[in-house]
């Protein structure tokens, strides 16, 4: 992920045995980056349960960060781009739409909520914008629960370790 650089982290703060969502919001750098650190400077207030990763263009968010993200433990992953005809390179965030559409229908072949991924269109200007899409996808993903693949990694290596005594 040569072009994305890790720019914050918070971590949740979960009271003992609730579930907290960790959330991965890939941002393009030239709208919903911005928009993101608009919100941030306004100081709206954000659930802290979103790690913000920032690409060039959304379109440079490839298929395999967004799998690998939940291969490792992501509840939800969030790419966020410029609006429709405002790409800074023209057209990338169309191709974004089209590959997350496909990358849905192959995260259900995973057995993973495709809601589970989300794209948004958030411009430099609209910092409420990013809140509200943050706050409305930690409470959705809260409601599906932990990411099932890790669940599932768990609960084999608990049996394994069980085997093995
Ligand atoms: S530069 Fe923002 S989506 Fe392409």
């Amino acid at each position: 992920m040569s072009s994305t650089q890790h720019e914050t982290q918070a971590a949740p703060a979960a009271a003992e045995g609730q579930f907290e969502p960790r959330i991965i919001a890939f941002c393009c750098n030239w709208c919903s980056y911005a928009g993101a650190d608009l919100a941030g400077v306004s100081r709206l207030q954000m659930p802290t349960n979103f790690l913000v990763l920032r690409a060039m263009c959304s379109a440079r968010v490839d298929p395999e960060h967004v799998l690998r993200a939940f291969a490792k433990g992501a509840d939800g992953v969030m790419v966020l781009g410029c609006h429709p005809a405002d790409c800074h390179y023209i057209g990338g965030n169309y191709r974004t739409r089209r590959r997350i559409a496909l990358l849905k229908m192959l995260l259900e072949q995973y057995g993973l909520d495709p809601n589970r991924l989300k794209l948004e269109w958030v411009s430099a200007s609209e910092g409420l914008k990013f809140q509200a899409t943050i706050k409305d996808f930690v409470e959705s993903i809260r409601e599906m629960g932990p990411n099932p693949l890790i669940e599932a990694e768990k609960e084999d290596k608990a049996a394994r370790a069980k085997h093995t005594h």
